[in-house]
């Protein structure tokens, strides 16, 4: 049967595992300059709802090292669910293609592509997960870490898609997670109450004070712009600053998704500071995810 990666509850922590040794792996390869044409041939076809720079540029990318190719296509291109059903945009790509990726607004679009697809489909973000980010997170971590054991993820900000990602991600694989948001603006119930290492505060320095993580990601993701103006007054509180930091007791790093709203949830001294390493993070993508489309294709 063919597998999906649309939600980290897709995955294992013993596949999560393989994955993270296959990404390994790819990275050397790419690092000593071995080819490592695993995909030869075979097309990926992205298809976005929204904008993106990394998530675009790491799968065709990731994609050319392979050895196969990705099409992009723009918002504008197949219009799911406009021209033609959801459903239908589905079949028709699993006919020629061997790997879809989708960029959606509504989760549900992406879970629609994949129960009607023949072949794999990853979620490149939706409005309830962005699993692709966490994995390239996680693998990070464990390059600056060398374990999940024994890490504390401080996610300080938005309940957002990232947010919830990091929890279906603690629910599989055990780490603690400590989440400060404002009220009104917590993850999904739906997987908070199924969260056992996960801590819930609206207060930032309760979140942060023990944490070795320190995460944060935009107040108003894509599709939330005309509420820019009034999040921000609500989460200026939680902004990742030199101020909060003074707050940690850990030998911390500071970590972010991006793209980042410098002066919002972030400011310029500590996402350029020396324990940013959103560089890092934002390489990784394109590591961890020619990791799960090599996975994926042999799980076919
Ligand atoms: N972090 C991330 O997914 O970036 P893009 O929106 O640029 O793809
Ligand atoms: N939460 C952000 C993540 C962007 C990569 C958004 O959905 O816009």
């Amino acid at each position: 049967m063919k597998r999906d990666f649309v939600t980290m509850f897709d995955l294992s922590k013993e596949e999560i595992s393989e994955i993270f040794k296959l990404t390994k792996q790819l990275k050397e390869s790419q690092n000593k300059g071995i080819e490592h044409k695993i995909l030869k041939d075979k097309t990926l076809a992205m298809v976005f709802e929204k904008p993106s720079l990394r998530t675009r540029v790491t799968f065709e990318t990731g994609m050319t090292h392979l050895g196969g190719h990705a099409i992009y296509l723009a918002p504008a291109d197949i219009q799911l669910g406009k021209r033609e059903t959801v459903p239908d945009a589905a079949r028709n790509l699993s006919r020629w293609v061997d790997i879809i990726m989708a960029r959606v607004f509504t989760h549900k679009t992406v879970e629609d592509i994949a129960k009607s697809a023949s072949i794999p489909v990853i979620n490149g973000l939706s409005d309830l997960e962005h699993p692709c980010q966490i994995m390239a997170d996680l693998f990070t971590i464990i390059e600056k870490k060398g374990t999940l054991e024994d890490v504390t993820i401080a996610y300080v900000g938005d309940g957002n898609n990232v947010c919830n990602s990091f929890i279906s991600a603690s629910i599989v694989l055990g780490f603690k997670l400590n989440i400060a948001t404002p009220a009104g603006h917590e993850p999904r119930k739906e997987y908070t109450e199924k969260a056992k290492n996960t801590k819930l505060t609206h207060n930032p320095i309760e979140a942060i004070a023990d944490a070795d993580i320190i995460y944060t990601d935009v107040w108003a993701s894509m599709g939330q712009e005309r509420e820019t103006a009034k999040r921000k007054q609500i989460f200026m509180p939680f902004q990742i600053n030199r101020e909060l930091l003074q707050h940690t007791n850990k030998d911390y790093v500071v970590m972010h998704c991006l793209p980042a709203h410098r002066g919002e949830e972030i400011s310029d001294e500590v996402i350029d500071g020396t324990n940013s390493i959103v560089l890092d993070q934002a390489e990784n993508r394109l590591h961890a995810q020619k990791g799960i489309m090599v996975w994926l294709s042999q799980h076919n």
